[in-house]
């Protein structure tokens, strides 16, 4: 059984997904041992302890930069002995050093069809506002690993999503979190802790 640590920054309907496939069976090969929470105040943190899952908080506030923080979350990382990462909805970008340490190994959910809005400035409510303001007609998620570089690692599953005329930021984030994150980010982990998903030249597969 591979150790799942789960990252979190804020509501954790992501993390709660991920709990719930669980409690279903649905993640084979590995359990959630830990989540680790940016944000103090964070309600995933409430959801984790009430399935009973150890909860830390490294606080991205006590840390100067990306890299002093990265830093901390590698000892807590090291302390639970993680062997799978799950950014889920996680909002500090980790340092090449630790993503190069858990190359393969750290999973993203993030809320649109990369590599349509995404990058740095993209998260949460701010994706959806910018997809509206373009007027795109489909919109989605992405779970990717995590590289260096903001939203840019091989991707491994996407949804899409139809865009409505009628939607605010608010009504697509919801449809777009119902209808496709909380579908492929746990299908997406139990793949990983299955040893089903193969690299090929940079990009990722599915082994059928
Ligand atoms: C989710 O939509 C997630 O994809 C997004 O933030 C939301 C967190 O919700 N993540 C990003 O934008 C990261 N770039 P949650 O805390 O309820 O899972």
């Amino acid at each position: 059984m591979l150790n799942i640590v789960v990252l979190v920054s804020g509501g954790g309907t992501n993390l709660q997904a991920l709990i719930n496939a669980q409690k279903n069976g649905e993640i084979t090969g590995g359990r959630i041992s830990c989540v680790i929470s940016s944000n103090p105040n964070a309600y995933a943190l409430e959801r984790a302890k009430d399935d009973n899952i150890p909860t830390v908080v490294v606080s991205r506030k006590d840390y100067a930069d990306n890299d002093s923080y990265s830093e901390a979350l590698n000892a807590a990382l090291n302390e639970v002995n993680a062997d799978i990462i799950v950014l889920a909805g996680f909002m500090s970008i980790l340092s090449k050093s630790l993503t190069d340490k858990y190359q393969y190994r750290i999973l993203n959910v993030h809320p649109s069809l990369i590599p349509s809005f995404c990058g740095e400035g993209f998260y949460g409510l701010k994706v959806h506002e910018a997809v509206l303001a373009c007027g795109v007609k489909v919109t989605g998620a992405t779970v990717h690993f995590v590289n260096e570089v903001a939203d840019a690692g091989a991707i491994i599953m996407q949804k899409a999503v139809d865009v409505k005329r009628s939607d605010s930021p608010e009504t697509l984030q919801k449809r777009v979190m119902e209808e496709a994150e909380w579908q492929i980010l746990p299908r997406a982990l139990s793949l990983l802790c299955e040893g089903k998903i193969e690299i090929d030249d940079g990009r990722a597969y599915i082994i059928e």
